[in-house]
């Protein structure tokens, strides 16, 4: 059985990996996941310099859903560069994703010409790619870049020009969920412009509110109790996010990292079948640690194996491909 996959020219064992988010902040969580079987270790969005985020309680779930409002809490990204040069002491490997989230244009050029000096000058033997993330909901007075897609296209514009990225192999943006079925077209157009190996979708589900009706108040404390959403509740949105950038990158090499409501093997299916190349866990990483990434493979192969597939390859995209409802 294969379930490799692969993005840009980086090969990754499964198609299954942690979700940048919970549990990839402190050097403990991301080594967690190098010795788990995550397919990558994709790191908590870093900024310029660290931060301690919004106030608590800013994250909660049940086992339908999660909200957070983080607020991108990190160690700033020198410490996730660090250690990515940590780790190169280490034989083992899988590639390293550090998603970036600057608070500007200027932050992830620096950032970027960091992790790629980083990577010439010393003995990382790991694959680095970089997630930009440009669409986290949870920053007090800012929006998410994503939906505004004159100045996206902007900044990518600005990004690619400034930066050195030649030792970086992949490099994807990390889009939220959009709902309006001409959007997709939009985007993919602006992200056809540039060197993007894949994008990821979805981010949390922006501007939610969970209320607990026993304290008769929101469950999380920052900006009034509205967050992101995450979990199953979000899956139906995230697939056909999947779906519909799919279609727009079918004659393309971009891939899609699917994201939101991944819990076990028949979601990751789901997932491959709707035009992803590879997932990513979050809110069920977080509930069950570094165990679903096994469990999850193992219920994939299971179900390949059940409908008499081999590989991946012989039902990514067929949702697309095979549409039962062409005449
Ligand atoms: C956060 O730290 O607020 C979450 C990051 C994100 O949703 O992009």
């Amino acid at each position: 059985m294969d379930i490799r996959t692969q993005i840009g020219n980086v090969l990754f064992d499964t198609p299954i990996m942690n979700a940048s988010g919970p549990s990839c902040t402190s050097k403990q969580e991301l080594f967690n996941i190098l010795f788990s079987e995550s397919a990558a270790i994709v790191t908590k969005s870093c900024t310029l310099e660290s931060r301690t985020g919004n106030d608590k309680p800013r994250y909660w779930h049940n086992n339908k859903l999660s909200i957070n409002s983080m607020g991108l809490p990190n160690n700033g990204y020198k410490y996730y560069v660090d250690v990515l040069k940590h780790m190169s002491y280490f034989s083992r490997t899988k590639p390293y994703i550090m998603s970036i989230a600057g608070m500007n244009c200027k932050d992830n050029i620096e950032i970027i010409n960091c992790i790629n000096s980083t990577i010439h000058l010393e003995k990382v033997h790991f694959d680095v790619g970089i997630e930009i993330n440009l669409s986290c909901p949870n920053i007090i007075n800012k929006g998410q870049l994503a939906y505004d897609f004159s100045a996206m296209d902007f900044y990518l514009s600005k990004l690619f020009t400034e930066c050195l990225h030649d030792k970086i192999k992949i490099i994807g943006i990390k889009l939220p969920p959009y709902f309006e079925l001409h959007h997709f077209k939009i985007v993919a157009d602006i992200i056809k412009k540039y060197p993007i190996n894949f994008v990821t979708t979805i981010n949390s589900i922006g501007n939610g509110l969970v209320i607990d009706i026993e304290k008769e108040a929101p469950v999380i404390a920052p900006k009034e109790g509205i967050g992101g959403i995450g979990g199953s509740v979000v899956k139906q949105t995230a697939l056909s996010n999947v779906y519909n950038f799919s279609k727009q990158f079918i004659h393309t090499d971009i891939k899609i990292i699917g994201c939101g409501g991944v819990e076990n093997g028949s979601d990751v299916f789901e997932y491959i079948l709707a035009g992803a190349a590879a997932v990513q866990v979050g809110t069920q990483f977080y509930r069950e640690g570094c165990h679903c990434f096994k469990r999850i493979r193992q219920e994939l192969i299971n179900l390949m194996k059940k409908k008499k597939y081999n590989e991946i390859s012989e039902f990514y995209s067929k949702l697309y491909l095979n549409d039962v409802f062409d005449e």
